[in-house]
């Protein structure tokens, strides 16, 4: 999918700039993905389950770009990778192109000033554009600072999946499933 390069003012004053993943940004989105998968529980990957290489992302990065249902999108603040939000598609079967699939995960030295809400404001609209009618997602039960992004944009929770996620020490997560309608 494509997407138009966007500057966004966050709560602290400073911009931060929106752009879609390029394969030259492979490097850095592998830490990214290494280092903000320990720093939240969360997530459905752990540090131990990152185990591609720079070139296979960047791989991912070119057939991501080349597709028109996907879409890669990077938060930067002076710079500095800030965060990333993607969307897919649900499946490939026909019945089910209508629905997507969204994800969004920053620093955690980035919460709380706005990139979460303009970078999934974003993906939404490019979802939207890309002819997407419903986008939807899993969180974990107890995160309530994306429960608290997810409402404020518009999604619904719908159900909840038990035990979802399983940790080493034993305990389980629960998923809240959320919808939005785009259409
Ligand atoms: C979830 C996440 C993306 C939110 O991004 P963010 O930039 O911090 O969010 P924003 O500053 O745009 O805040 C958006 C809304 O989220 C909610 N929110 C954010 N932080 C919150 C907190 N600590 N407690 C409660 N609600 C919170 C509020 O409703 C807020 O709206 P408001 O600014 O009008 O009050 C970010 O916290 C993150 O990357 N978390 C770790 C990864 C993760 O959990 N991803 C989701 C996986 S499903």
């Amino acid at each position: 999918m494509d997407y138009q390069e966007k500057t966004v003012l966050l709560k602290n004053g400073k911009s931060c700039v929106i752009r879609r993943a390029e394969e030259a940004d492979a490097e850095r989105l592998l830490r990214y993905q290494k280092e903000t998968s320990g720093e939240t529980p969360y997530l459905v990957s752990g540090p131990e389950d990152i185990d591609w290489t720079a070139e296979q992302q960047a791989k991912r990065i070119e057939r991501w770009n080349a597709s028109a249902d996907r879409l890669r999108l990077l938060a930067e603040v002076d710079g500095e990778l800030a965060g990333v939000s993607i969307v897919y598609a649900n499946n490939t079967q026909t019945r089910l192109r209508h629905r997507c699939c969204v994800d969004i995960t920053l620093y955690r030295k980035f919460w709380g000033l706005g990139i979460g809400t303009a970078l999934l404001r974003e993906v939404l609209g490019a979802a939207r554009a890309a002819g997407y009618e419903q986008a939807e997602l899993e969180v974990v039960s107890a995160n309530t600072p994306a429960i608290g992004l997810y409402k404020k944009l518009g999604f619904d929770a719908v159900g909840t999946m038990p035990r979802a996620l399983k940790y080493g020490d034993g305990s389980y997560a629960d998923f809240l499933l959320m919808v939005k309608r785009l259409d």
